[in-house]
């Protein structure tokens, strides 16, 4: 049975949905801080705080999990109004998942961050091992989870997986609270009032994903060989990186009079200090990783989803026709 935690946030609805058609519901157990919108959910669900070292041991006792799969957390924006927060629920969150994992040897999978660089880490192609200076607390706690991780896999045998996320483009759940969440809000808010007010400026080059290849990662990184996996830290993954202004045009193609306009906010502070693509050789040597979506398909596709999920047939059928 697999434990998904933070299953109802931004990956964990797209990857409980693909771990449910692949195993079946009843291989599953989703959880999360606040019930699913569907009622009944698709999956067996219960609530569970991660922070809550009590209620992760009574859950972890009552089940008997071959697989945890923690997303819960707080992302970067969030985590500056919240650095609290953003500890609590990050390190404080995986170190009880991990300590579970630990008791009972059971594999875990997390998810860090580009976030885990900072301002002093080379902006292009960064690499695999480099300088990790983040100046967020979302940053701060995904060094540290990326290093309590190493931690216990060397030290107590623990077979913890974990990958850093570019910004990842989805459409199955609203992100919340991120620095690249403009690369999704633009699509709905494009297919919903031909206009997007963008909070980090034109040309802020950023990584990205789209979701599908962001739940392939996860995939293929829990089947790959343990022996060949060199990095019990993170692996970098990449994919696409794009502007916002490049996003806005590729946008324009399929809806002429689209229009972007900038307002940077104190997110592009943020976006700023993280890198603008990303050397993921090391994983594509450990595990063959290899991403599907560059940025035209990724945004046809998503526009479809976006139409579809808004209702906007005469897009819909626009699309169909290309
Ligand atoms: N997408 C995340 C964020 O913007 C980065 O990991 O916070």
């Amino acid at each position: 049975m697999i434990l998904i935690t933070g299953a109802n946030g931004q990956i964990g609805v797209d990857l409980t949905e693909t771990l449910s058609a692949r195993h079946g519901a009843d291989r599953l157990l989703a959880t999360d801080l606040r019930p699913p919108q569907a009622d009944p959910p698709p999956v067996p669900f219960e609530v569970l705080d991660v922070t809550d070292e009590r209620a992760v041991e009574r859950l972890l006792d009552r089940h008997e999990f071959t697989q945890i799969i923690h997303l819960a957390g707080i992302l970067s924006a969030t985590g500056q109004q919240y650095p609290d927060l953003c500890w609590s629920v990050n390190v404080t969150g995986l170190k009880h998942m991990l300590d579970a994992a630990r008791q009972r040897q059971i594999p875990l999978f997390w998810p860090s961050s580009i976030a885990s660089f900072g301002p002093t880490t080379p902006r292009t192609d960064t690499p695999q091992h480099t300088i990790t200076e983040p100046r967020t607390m979302y940053g701060v706690t995904k060094v540290t989870g990326e290093l309590l991780s190493q931690f216990y896999a060397a030290q107590y045998g623990v077979d913890v997986r974990s990958v850093r996320f570019p910004g990842v483009v989805g459409h199955a759940a609203p992100p919340g609270g991120g620095t690249t969440d403009w690369a999704v809000a633009m699509f709905f808010d494009a297919v919903s009032r031909g206009s997007y007010r963008c909070f980090v400026g034109p040309d802020t080059r950023m990584p990205m994903m789209y979701m599908p290849d962001a739940v392939k990662s996860v995939l293929d990184l829990l089947a790959a060989d343990a022996d060949r996996l060199t990095v019990r830290t993170s692996y970098n993954v990449a994919a696409i990186s794009f502007t916002p202004a490049e996003l806005a045009d590729a946008i324009s193609r399929y809806m002429p009079g689209f229009t972007c306009t900038y307002v940077p906010d104190y997110r592009q502070d943020i976006a700023d200090s993280w890198p603008q693509s990303i050397d993921d050789s090391s994983a594509r040597n450990d595990w063959d990783w290899l991403p599907d979506y560059g940025l035209d398909r990724l945004v046809f596709d998503m526009l479809m989803n976006v139409a579809r999920r808004l209702g906007h047939t005469s897009l819909l059928e626009r699309l169909k026709r290309r």
